[in-house]
C-alpha cells in the first residue's frame, strides 16, 4: 500500500480496509511509516472519525505488533478494572487487594502519571522499599499466592500503542474516540485478563468532559471488549470535583489505607464498593460481601500481603512533606463548587505530578482538601493544606487553584459518583 493514499482515504472520510489497517500498523511499528505520516493519519481520524469495523481492526493490529500475555493456567478467574484517569484517583489501590481478598486474581498493568493525572505506580512508589518492576513469573506467583498484583506493563505489550500514544500527545490528537478506545483495549485485551470493568470518567477533571462524548467512548470499549471475548462492562463516572479528599502521591496511599480500614471519604468508597461488585459479578460471585471485607480487615490483610509482596514495608511509615500552607475560608457558608482540574494542576505544581515522562515525582507533595462540596464551612476554617518539600512552590500552585472552589448560602445538592452502568 502507498501511505499517503491511506491518509487520503480518512481525509476525505472514507473507511480503511482490514488489511490495510494491518498493513498501516505494522509498517508504523517497524519505522517504515513516519512519524509526520502518522500524525497526520490521526488528526483525519480526529476529524473524520472511524466504522466500528476499523476501531476493531485498528486494536487487533495493535496487539498483533506484540507479545500477550496469558493467564488462563491460574486456577482463577482474572479481572482486572482500567480508569480513564482524573483527579485523586487512587481508587486502585484499595479496589485490588479487595477484590483478591474473594479468591480472584487481580493483574493490574498501570502506568505512570503525565500532566495533571497521577500515576497509580508513583503513588504506590512513596511505600518503602516497593518496587514497580516485577518479571512475569513473579507476578504469577503472587496472583496464584495474594491474588493481587499492581506492576509497571512491559513495554512488549502492545508496542504500536506506546509510539502511536506519545506522538497523539504532541499532535493535539490524543481527545478522537477510535484512537483512545484502540489504544486502551489494545493493552488490556493483550494483557489477558479474562474480564474488565472500566471506569470511564467524565467532567473538568478528566480528559473527555462531556458525558455523551464519554457514554460513547465507554459503549466503544465494551464493545470492542466483547468482541475480544473479553467479559467487559463499564461505569460512567463523575469527575468533577476531585475524587477523596487528597491529590498527592503518599497523601493518597494514606486515603486508601482508611479506605482499607473500612473508613476514608465517602465518595472512595462508594467507588472503590461499585467497581468491586461489578468486578466480583464478571468473575462469577455476584453475592460478595465487599463491605464487609473492607470493614472486616480481609482486603487490609490482602493488601499488606500484596505490598510485601513487590518488596514494599506495608508497616512502614509513608514519608511526609516539609513544608504545608493552610487556605482557609473567606466566608461562612456550603462549599457549592470544588473544580477537579485546577486541583489537579495545583498537586502537579507541588511535585506530584512530572511535565515529562522522564521527570521524577515528590512523594510527599500534594494537596489535602478539608472540606467537600456539600459541607458546611465557617469563616476561617482551614479549606485546604499544600504539601511541599520546597514552600517556593506554594506561589505558583496557588495561582492554580485561584478561583476553583465557591461558597454559597445555599447547601448544593450532591450527585453520586456512579451515574451510568454500561
Ligand atoms: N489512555 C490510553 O492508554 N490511551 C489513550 O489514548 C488515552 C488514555
Amino acid at each position: 500500500f502507498d501511505t499517503v493514499d491511506l491518509i487520503r482515504v480518512k481525509r476525505s472520510s472514507g473507511a480503511l480496509s482490514t488489511e490495510q489497517i494491518d498493513w498501516l500498523i505494522d509498517a508504523y511499528t517497524r519505522g517504515y511509516v513516519e512519524d509526520a505520516q502518522m500524525a497526520a493519519f490521526a488528526m483525519a481520524v480526529f476529524l473524520n472519525g472511524m466504522e466500528r469495523r476499523e476501531i476493531r481492526d485498528m486494536t487487533l493490529a495493535m496487539i498483533a505488533s506484540g507479545s500477550t500475555m496469558d493467564f488462563s493456567a491460574l486456577p482463577k478467574a482474572t479481572v482486572d478494572k482500567h480508569s480513564t484517569g482524573g483527579v485523586g484517583d487512587k481508587i486502585t489501590l484499595p479496589l485490588a487487594p479487595l477484590v483478591a481478598s474473594f479468591g480472584v486474581a487481580v493483574p493490574q498493568l498501570s502506568g505512570r502519571g503525565l500532566g495533571h493525572t497521577g500515576g497509580t505506580l508513583d503513588k504506590l512508589e512513596s511505600i518503602p522499599g516497593w518496587q514497580a518492576s516485577i518479571s512475569n513469573e513473579r507476578m504469577f506467583e503472587i496472583l496464584a499466592d495474594v491474588g493481587a498484583v499492581i506492576c509497571a506493563a512491559g513495554s512488549g505489550l502492545a508496542p504500536a500503542d506506546g509510539k502511536l500514544y506519545a506522538l497523539r500527545d504532541i499532535t493535539g490528537t490524543v481527545e478522537a474516540i477510535p484512537l483512545i478506545a484502540s489504544s486502551i483495549m489494545s493493552k488490556k485485551i493483550a494483557e489477558g485478563t479474562s474480564a474488565l470493568v472500566l471506569d470511564v470518567k467524565f467532567g473538568s477533571g478528566a480528559f473527555i468532559q462531556d458525558i455523551a462524548q464519554s457514554r460513547l467512548l465507554a459503549q466503544t470499549m465494551v464493545d470492542l471488549g466483547k468482541d475480544a471475548g473479553v467479559t467487559t462492562s463499564a461505569l460512567l463516572t463523575d469527575m468533577n470535583t476531585p475524587l477523596g479528599l487528597t491529590i498527592g502521591n503518599a497523601l493518597e496511599v494514606r486515603e486508601s489505607l482508611e479506605t482499607l480500614a473500612g473508613g476514608g471519604p465517602a465518595d472512595i468508597r462508594e467507588l472503590t464498593v461499585a467497581l468491586a461488585r461489578e468486578m466480583l459479578t464478571l468473575a462469577g460471585l455476584p453475592d460478595a460481601d465487599v463491605e464487609g471485607a473492607l470493614d472486616g480487615g480481609a482486603a487490609m490483610d490482602t493488601w499488606r500481603r500484596m505490598i510485601e509482596a513487590q518488596g514494599g514495608d506495608p508497616a512502614a511509615p509513608l514519608p511526609v512533606a516539609r513544608e504545608t500552607h493552610v487556605v482557609t475560608a473567606s466566608s461562612t457558608g456550603f462549599v457549592t463548587r470544588q473544580e477537579a482540574l485546577p486541583f489537579g494542576i495545583g498537586a502537579w505544581r507541588l511535585g506530584a505530578g512530572r511535565a515529562r515522562k522522564q521527570d521524577p515525582v515528590v512523594a510527599t507533595a500534594g494537596i489535602e482538601l478539608h472540606a467537600k462540596p456539600g459541607d458546611r464551612v465557617v469563616e476561617g476554617q482551614p479549606l485546604f493544606t499544600l504539601h511541599a518539600d520546597d514552600a517556593s512552590r506554594f506561589a505558583r500552585a496557588l495561582e492554580a487553584v485561584e478561583g476553583a472552589w465557591t461558597i454559597g448560602s445555599e447547601a448544593p445538592a450532591v450527585s453520586p459518583r456512579v451515574v451510568e452502568r454500561i
